[in-house]
């Protein structure tokens, strides 16, 4: 990183936020960094900060639509934390403006269309500092854990085989719902229901893209449906793994309904359709928190190529506050960078940036995740894959 600026401040921008804020939280508890919180309108110290957190909070009025403010208070940061949203409508102007500064960025959305658009500037003008974008749950520690499980367990063994399952369930807010519309339409490449096997995106009728799951409770049997992840593409290719298959479901019944019907409307061709759809899906999954806790889990379940032994390992996450879950991720990440830990420069995912193992220590230090590693017998009753 050029013109290291190691006392210098990190830069939360939304820290007023879901997200924004448990990232704040858990840098001023397990790190000694100060903090810039920053906000589009002046606010005051939020009430969660301690009397002896407060020396190390300021506050800034800063609005990510006004480049030449962002660009300068990019520069006066150490590092930045980028917790705004929309995704779709922030576009790459942070990242472009950290590039620039020479400041890393953790972003806490971005998805694919931020990725692309960042690798395809890298190749015209290599980044000198790290951006990490896609730092949450999903995508984020949707990569991280099956990353750890292979870099822990596989002991130098091929994986032939990756089955990953995510649910999820939350009151959504506004800006979350609003790329979680944008996002059902694939970013303009929508696959369908498939997977990877090989090098090769392989597509599936409906009838074979079903896979029944069980997690703890207060999971339980949820049934999940294929869909194509890049964080998992990308994964996959690391590892050399033979066949990829991700499934996914929305758990909350209303947030279900909505994103079935925001996709058959195809509610994600245009901002205006995906701000209704977005209105929608933040009201729906609000309403089914009234009688559900918020929720998320993944299962990640392996198989090692027969020529490598065979033999198969599995495991489950499950937590229960997505979103203090999902800062706590993006303010461990931040704190990888800050300790060295990350790599030098360039565009990366959660997965390509953070040693898994130091990063899963830290999270589960927590106590926000349930973590159990299960025998093959558990992790083929627990999912009854169709494809
Ligand atoms: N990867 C994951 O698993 C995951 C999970 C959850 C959320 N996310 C992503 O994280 C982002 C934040 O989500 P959230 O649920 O925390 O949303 P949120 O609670 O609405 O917070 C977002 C904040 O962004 C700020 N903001 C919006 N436009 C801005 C602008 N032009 N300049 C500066 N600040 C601006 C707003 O702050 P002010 O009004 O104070 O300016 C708002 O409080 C979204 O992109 C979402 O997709 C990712």
């Amino acid at each position: 990183m050029n013109e290291r600026n190691d006392d210098g401040k990190i830069l939360i921008l939304g820290g007023f936020g879901r997200v924004g804020q448990e990232a704040a939280r858990y840098l001023l508890a397990a790190t000694g960094a100060r903090i810039v919180l920053a906000s589009r309108s002046p606010r005051t110290l939020p009430a969660w900060v301690t009397p002896a957190w407060a020396q190390r909070v300021t506050l800034q009025t800063l609005d990510s639509a006004q480049p030449e403010a962002l660009q300068a208070a990019c520069a006066q940061a150490r590092l930045v934390v980028s917790c705004i949203g929309p995704s779709g409508v922030v576009g790459d102007r942070v990242a472009r403006a950290c590039k620039r500064a020479r400041r890393p960025l953790i972003d806490a959305g971005g998805y694919d269309p931020l990725l692309h658009a960042l690798e395809a500037a890298e190749r015209e003008a290599p980044s000198e500092v790290p951006l990490v974008i896609n730092v949450g749950l999903l995508p984020g520690l949707s990569g991280l854990f099956p990353h750890w499980l292979i870099e822990t367990r596989a002991a130098g063994r091929a994986v032939a085989q990756l089955d990953l399952h995510y649910v999820g369930r939350d009151a959504w807010t506004y800006n979350s719902a609003w790329d979680i519309v944008n996002s059902l339409g694939g970013f303009g490449e929508d696959r369908g229901f498939c997977y990877l096997q090989g090098q090769r995106v392989v597509s599936v009728p409906m009838r074979r893209a079903a896979s029944k799951v069980a997690f703890p409770e207060p999971i339980g049997q949820v049934t999940t449906m294929l869909i194509y992840a890049e964080e998992i593409v990308r994964l996959a290719l690391r590892h050399d793994i033979d066949t990829a298959r991700v499934y996914g479901a929305n758990i909350g019944p209303r947030a279900a309904l909505v994103c079935l019907l925001a996709k058959l409307l195809r509610l994600y061709r245009s901002p205006g359709d995906v701000d209704r759809g977005a209105r929608w899906l933040a009201a729906a999954s609000a309403r089914d928190l009234r009688k559900q806790a918020p929720a998320y889990g993944i299962r990640a379940a392996l198989r090692y190529r027969d020529d490598d032994g065979g033999g198969s390992d599995s495991a489950v996450l499950v937590l229960s506050d997505t979103y203090r879950a999902t800062g706590t991720v993006a303010g461990i990440a931040a704190q990888c960078l800050l300790d060295g830990e990350g790599p030098a420069a360039g565009v990366f995912m959660l997965h390509e940036a953070v040693p898994p193992e130091r990063f899963m220590q830290r999270l589960q230090a927590q106590g926000l995740v349930r973590i159990a590693h299960e025998d093959r017998g558990a992790a083929v009753a627990a999912a009854q894959v169709s494809a």
